[in-house]
């Protein structure tokens, strides 16, 4: 059977450091309230002419060169991103035409921050199915673009960056694999995380801007006891239908949106906070990118090695829900 595997990684945060004594001067916050809220000590925002594309292009440029794969190779590329560059075209085909890849059919997908795990699902069965051979999977963020630095429920949160998988075909021989992939949603929850302005629902108008309405919105406390028990469910689900323990799992790789629920999430599966890679502190809540950026940095630091058994899981906007392990 044709199984699909991660041949290389690569990320991409931007330049500029925005620590939290940095938002104390902007909003009604402390360093304090940040750190023990959420974990989160600083972030990187993109520079004003920085757009989901051009994070996008770095991380995969690097994610491209460490496979010593031609952008001309790559078949498919899919960005995963809820900040695009414009609602059209696709981000992915703006990253298209940045990275050369001539011979790809590009497309996005929009799950919020389970879009990266949603790209690798779609990437592993394109695959698996016998059609492709090369699929690019980027997860790239600009939050800070849709951040309302008069609201500190949400602007403290999110941070900017791109993470990006070369996902190849390979053959049962090879042990490295994409082993399973599950994912969730219900829409129900839609009103809970949302950018409510800028779509055919509420188009852009002199009120919705006066509203505030093209920013961020969330319900936090909601969106943190959902993020707990999905993650945990689509994680234990995904562990029983392959007859694997959490044990089993060299690290594991959360979407990182707040330190507490990566704590609850990892009581829950019945694990230790050893098995996680922080990277919540450096780059706050980077969406749809923060799993491949905290996979990148696992990678670089000898933390996961060829051969390694790892899950990844997200929550996000949707609600959307997802994990998969991977064999490193
Ligand atoms: O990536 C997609 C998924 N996203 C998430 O998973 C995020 C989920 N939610 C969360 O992480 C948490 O809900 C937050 C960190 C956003 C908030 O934590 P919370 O425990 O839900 O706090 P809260 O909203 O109930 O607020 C507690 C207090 C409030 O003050 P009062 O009403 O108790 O006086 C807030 O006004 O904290 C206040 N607060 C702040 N204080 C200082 C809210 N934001 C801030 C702030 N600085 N930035």
């Amino acid at each position: 059977m044709v199984q699909a595997r991660i041949m290389s990684i690569g990320s991409y945060v931007p330049d500029k450091v925005v620590t939290n004594f940095d938002l104390m001067k902007i909003v009604d916050t402390t360093d304090e309230w940040m750190t023990s809220m959420t974990g989160i000590k600083e972030r990187h925002y993109c520079a004003d002419d920085e757009a989901a594309s051009d994070l996008a292009h770095r991380a995969a440029v690097k994610a491209l060169e460490s496979a010593s794969v031609a952008p001309e190779d790559i078949e498919i590329i899919i960005v995963a991103t809820a900040t695009s560059d414009m609602a059209f075209p696709s981000t992915a085909c703006l990253t298209q035409e940045l990275l050369g890849a001539k011979n790809a059919m590009a497309f996005d997908v929009t799950a919020g921050c389970s879009g990266f795990i949603c790209g690798l699902s779609v990437a592993t069965n394109m695959i698996r199915a016998g059609r492709y051979k090369t699929i690019l999977v980027i997860g790239s963020e600009t939050l800070s673009k849709f951040s309302d630095f008069e609201d500190r429920n949400t602007c403290v949160l999110f941070g900017d960056g791109a993470g990006a998988v070369v996902v190849q075909a390979s053959d049962d021989s090879e042990e490295s694999r994409i082993i399973s992939v599950h994912l969730k949603s219900d829409g129900s929850y839609a009103d809970s995380l949302k950018l409510p302005a800028g779509g055919s629902r509420n188009p852009a108008s002199l009120e919705t801007v006066q509203k505030r309405m093209h920013y961020i919105y969330m319900d936090g406390q909601t969106t943190f006891k959902m993020a707990i028990r999905c993650m945990a469910s689509i994680s234990t689900q995904a562990l029983e239908e392959q007859n694997m323990t959490v044990d089993q799992m060299k690290m594991l790789f959360p979407h990182q949106a707040n330190w507490r629920i990566i704590e609850g999430l990892v009581k829950k599966l019945g694990t230790t906070m050893d098995k996680i890679i922080p990277s919540i502190q450096k780059y706050g809540n980077t969406s749809a990118a923060s799993i491949p950026i905290s996979l990148d940095e696992a990678q670089a630091t000898g933390k996961i090695v060829k051969g390694d058994l790892i899950l990844l899981t997200a929550f996000g906007a949707g609600y959307t829900w997802g994990s998969s392990i991977v064999r490193w």
